[in-house]
């Protein structure tokens, strides 16, 4: 029976939208419909195709996840050989490749490169025949690779049918697939929370997603593909520059770095690379250098290639932000809250032009995912000026006489049992404010710049401070003198007046930085800042219960469950109290008031409120534009409620209007930028 011609159509209709639409989303980042909008086509598509199985195409878009998985990866033969690049480190390197390609085409014209960012993921090829996809490969050796056809169909943003019109018969493209740099992170924090081993980068990600014999394993990554060139063309044209190429790719639906930029002679080059060196962090996939390409592929064709990197091309490397050392050791060090962190001592190494000597291990359980032992090989990396952590180890190096990593029973600082509670990874020393350690600590955090900002309070002083007894808390930081500070090793009279200085300049603070400053555990600044916005007072924050704290945004049970035990010991309450009589203060805070937030709007308030005042609860909710009246309506907005509410609650719930208890108002004014009292 052969299909009525208006489904056929429809059929066709439905993939050219869909295939589209897809580029739209996946390749240009600019999509034109709604997700919602999309899986509407999608799922047309896939019904029409129930209906009439005979209607499915390989190319179709609903079949890009293969149902059984293979045995094994088949080899492949690349009809040309996939080429890697020379590399360039300096400013020298760059110049020399562009005066070499001068001498060889005897010319002294400023050439035209094109500049792209080199991606750090795998090298694939993509063979697209009569512009379907049937092949894809890794680069492999650069002459044998594997079959990874399967999974490269899984990718949404590699078409498996070429978009428009007029590309050649045969057509090879190449590029790299990679992992962006936010689905690693979820990656890993799925593998984590479920006790698997973590991948040690993007990279190591891509790869290992590539090579998994079950496509839908591959399909749940969300690999993506940047191109950046063609192999084998046959039976048809291409552009005759790399930039063309680029674009007509583009154009027949494969995804394009937009970063690529021509430009002229290798002074512009290295404005390309300064550039692009600056936004690396910013960019959602690792980076390791740029690649400058002669634009003209005629004078690719007459500069040719040299064994295995063609004269027209080169990648200068940005410095590395991974390297290889030895692990000399493990020291447990303790932090302000008592955790322990296993830190690591390395061979010191260069590793982006700053010398490594020490990593961090974060804790116990990541000691035993990374099956770390002490004498290992290990892979240090260091992105930015983030803290440089161990993210591998080398296991087919690891010395005879490697010893096992175990956390010690007693605190190295005071002494104190270590303790780990059921069913958390942190281990703590329960010394408490015993421990020297976690005083120092957290009077150095006191201190520190986004805290109460103490300038010249390093970690050096405050470790001296306290071994000579002279402070135990934050508190008493504001009862030294200087001649207290003058019986110090090495503190000369005017360190000594900075520091007064300093201190006394402290005092002035925000709110936010005060409760920041008490290093609560799990308060970190931005939580700070909404404890700040919401009570607006500290004995309001101090005298607050677990339900209140929770209104505030960010807080879940957890984190008020923290805030409860520190405002619980009456050491920490004593501490708060010299350090206000000390003369710490700060003005109210304020914030931005969405003033018309409400606006339009007829609230209604019932009941005896608890923390506010009825005038006080009117007044904000005017503040951010609504009315406040005193029945209740269908025209009415929102009743909050307090205790004791009457008849007005039952007004309002029998007329649907939404009710608030006095949490969710307070809830709903701190979102709006106003502090509850
Ligand atoms: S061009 C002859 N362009 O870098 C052309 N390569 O060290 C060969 N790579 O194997 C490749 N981004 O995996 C080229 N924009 C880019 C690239 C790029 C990443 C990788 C590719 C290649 C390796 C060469």
């Amino acid at each position: 029976m052969s299909l009525p011609a208006e489904i056929v159509e429809q059929a066709m209709r439905l993939r050219d939208a869909i295939n589209r639409h897809n580029h739209q989303y996946h390749s240009l980042d600019s999509p034109i419909i709604s997700d919602a909008e999309f899986d509407q086509l999608f799922r047309e598509l896939k019904s029409l195709e129930a209906q009439y199985p005979e209607l499915v195409t390989d190319d179709s878009p609903t079949q890009r996840v293969g149902a059984t998985p293979l045995s094994a990866f088949s080899q492949i033969q690349h009809e040309m050989p996939m080429l890697s690049l020379e590399n360039a480190f300096s400013e020298a390197d760059l110049e020399d490749f562009e005066r070499r390609i001068k001498a060889r085409l005897g010319t002294v014209d400023t050439l035209e490169f094109v500049c792209e960012p080199k991606i750090d993921g795998v090298a694939v090829s993509l063979l697209y025949v009569d512009g379907q996809l049937v092949r894809g490969a890794t680069r492999g050796d650069g002459a044998t690779g594997e079959d990874i056809t399967q999974n490269v169909r899984t990718i949404e943003s590699i078409p498996l049918r070429l978009q428009g019109q007029g590309w050649p018969d045969r057509l090879e493209v190449r590029g790299e697939i990679y992992i962006a740099k936010s689905t690693f992170l979820a990656i890993n924090a799925e593998a984590q929370a479920r006790g698997e081993k973590l991948f040690a980068n993007p990279r190591n990600a891509a790869a290992g997603s590539l090579r998994q014999l079950d496509s839908r394993l591959t399909a749940k990554r969300k690999l993506t593909m940047y191109c950046y060139s063609v192999g084998l063309v046959e039976g048809g044209d291409l552009p005759p520059t790399q930039a063309g190429i680029l674009q007509q790719l583009q154009d027949w639906g494969l995804r394009v770095n937009p970063l690529v930029e021509v430009v002229k002679g290798a002074a512009m080059c290295r404005t390309y690379y300064e550039k692009m060196l600056t936004r690396r962090a910013e960019l959602n996939y690792e980076i390791d250098g740029v690649v400058f390409k002669v634009n003209s592929m005629s004078l690719q064709q007459r500069l040719g290639i040299l064994t295995r990197t063609p004269r027209w091309a080169i990648a200068h490397k940005f410095p590395a932000e991974e390297g290889y050392t030895r692990l000399v050791d493990v020291e447990f060090q303790v932090g302000r809250t008592g955790a322990i962190t296993p830190v690591a001592r390395l061979e010191p190494v260069k590793i982006g032009g700053v010398t490594i000597s020490n990593a961090t291990l974060h804790n116990m359980d990541e000691v035993g995912r990374l099956g770390l032992m002490i004498g290992d090989r290990v892979l240090v990396q260091r992105a930015g000026d983030v803290i440089p952590k161990v993210v591998a180890v080398d296991r087919s190096q690891r010395p005879l006489h490697a010893r096992s990593i175990t956390m010690p029973d007693h605190c190295p600082a005071c002494g104190a049992e270590i303790i780990l509670v059921e069913g958390e990874v942190i281990a703590r020393c329960s010394g408490g404010l015993f421990c020297s350690a976690q005083r120092k600590e957290s009077i150095r955090h006191f201190a520190s710049r986004l805290a109460l900002d103490i300038e010249g309070l390093g970690t050096k002083l405050v470790s001296q401070l306290v071994d000579e007894g002279l402070i135990e808390n934050p508190a008493d930081l504001y009862s030294l003198t200087e001649s207290k500070l003058l019986g110090l090793e090495r503190m000369a009279p005017k360190s000594a007046n900075n520091l007064l200085e300093a201190l006394e300049k402290s005092k002035l603070t925000t709110m936010a930085r005060f409760i920041y400053a008490l290093g609560i555990s799990e308060v970190g600044e931005s939580t700070a800042r909404n404890l700040a916005l919401f009570f607006g007072d500290i004995d309001a924050l101090r005298a607050a219960n677990n339900e209140l704290l929770q209104a505030v945004p960010d807080v879940g049970p957890i984190v008020a469950e923290k805030i409860l035990t520190f405002f619980h010991q009456q050491n920490n309450q004593k501490v708060i109290d010299e350090l206000l009589a000390a003369g710490i203060h700060w003005q109210a805070e304020t914030s931005s008031v969405d003033a018309a937030a409400l606006t339009g709007q007829s609230w209604v308030l019932t009941g005896t409120l608890k923390i506010l005042t009825r005038n006080e609860a009117k007044a904000k909710l005017q503040s951010l534009g609504a009315k406040v009246s005193g029945s209740v309506s269908k025209n009415t907005s929102c009743v909050v409620a307090g205790d004791a509410a009457g008849s007005k609650l039952a007004k309002a719930l029998e007329l649907g209007v939404p009710v608030l208890d006095e949490t969710a108002l307070l809830e709903m004014l701190a979102k709006h930028g106003i502090q509850g009292s």
